[in-house]
């Protein structure tokens, strides 16, 4: 049977670090509020006139080097993005035009913060069938530019990145094993954009409302998260009668430090098991996942036949896990 195994990854960040200690000279907050409540110190921050497509190409050209694959050699590009360069169309499609990828079809994919695993998931089947023999997998944000900087109940948890992958189709053991995903619209509005869309489009009154920016219900996005992702990674698990020791690395959506360590506690991840970099870049939406399988891959933390469990939840809610052997 042929898989879809991840043959180079990379990912990109903005230059410029925002740390807490700068954000408590615009906004009513501290440094040990939010460390204490999200174990966010800093996190990056796109350059003005450096767009989503910018940081995924950049990712992305990353990924393929690492593959040894030419740009010409990509049969599909998706990018997982809630922050894309236009409504339409596809970022994907900026991003192909970037790297030269002339043989690729291109599409990006709505899910919020599990937009990476999603992507890989559909990426993978269109590998798994035969559609398509290589693809550029990928999450990019920059959701710097929907979050309301003067409230600081949101914009205090996010950042800019992106993190991309190669996958080819290769007959074996190692690659994508599984995937499980899951949505539930009975709470899409627990955390959304309400504008600009058909519901809101861009009237001076829906500015004045600030639709255009990201919106939460903090606390309870927290209690459904730890419950979603710690019940999705133990289904992925018994899906292949493995038990926690048999994962070598456990990488969960970095959306806040007592999240990641709720989650892994449930599941019975030791610490050493568990990849963190919430602390330096914060929740990057789409882009957390591949950004720290790759910061991962170039530490050598990763060795052929490991097994890999990716834990993702977002905006919808979304969510699901995938299983990958490296
Ligand atoms: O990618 C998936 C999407 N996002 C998430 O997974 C985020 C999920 N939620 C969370 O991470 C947490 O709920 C938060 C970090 C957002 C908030 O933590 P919390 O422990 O749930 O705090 P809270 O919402 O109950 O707020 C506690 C207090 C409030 O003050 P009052 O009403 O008790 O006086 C807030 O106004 O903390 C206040 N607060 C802040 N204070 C200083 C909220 N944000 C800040 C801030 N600085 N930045």
């Amino acid at each position: 049977m042929k898989r879809a195994r991840i043959i180079g990854t990379g990912s990109y960040l903005p230059e410029k670090i925002l740390t807490n200690h700068d954000l408590e000279q615009t906004l009513d907050t501290s440094d040990s509020w939010i460390v204490t409540r999200t174990g966010i110190r800093e996190r990056r921050i796109a350059a003005e006139g450096e767009n989503t497509s910018d940081l995924a190409a950049k990712a992305g050209a990353k990924a393929l080097e690492m593959a040894g694959v030419k740009p010409d050699e990509v049969d599909l590009i998706v990018v997982g993005t809630i922050t894309g360069d236009f409504p339409w169309p596809a970022t994907a499609c900026m991003v192909q035009q970037k790297l030269g990828c002339s043989n690729a079809f291109a599409f990006d994919l709505s899910a919020a913060c599990s937009g990476f695993v999603y992507a890989l998931t559909t990426a993978g089947k269109y590998l798994e069938s035969g559609t398509a023999k290589r693809a550029l997998v990928i999450g990019a944000e920059v959701i710097s530019r929907i979050l309301d900087w003067e409230d600081r109940n949101t914009c205090v948890l996010f950042g800019d990145a992106a993190g991309a992958v190669v996958l080819e189709a290769q007959e074996g053991e190692s690659g994508l094993l599984s995937s499980h995903l899951h949505s539930d619209g009975k709470y899409w509005d627990l955390l959304y954009q309400p504008g600009f869309g058909a519901v809101h489009p861009p009237t001076s009154q829906a500015m004045e409302e600030r639709l255009q920016y990201l919106k939460m219900q903090g606390s309870e996005v927290f209690k459904v998260a730890v419950r979603m992702l710690s019940e999705v990674a133990q289904e992925a698990l018994a899906a292949h009668d493995l038990s926690s020791e048999a994962i070598k690395l456990f990488i969960p959506h970095q959306a806040n430090m007592r999240i990641l360590e709720a989650t892994a506690k449930r599941v019975g991840f030791a610490p050493e098991q568990v990849y963190i970099n919430v602390d330096r870049l914060g929740n990057t939406s789409g882009a957390t996942i591949p950004v720290a399988l790759d910061e991962a891959n170039r530490l050598g933390m990763l060795n052929e036949g490991d097994l890999i469990l990716l834990d993702a939840f977002g905006g919808g809610f979304t969510w699901g896990a995938s299983l990958v052997r490296w």
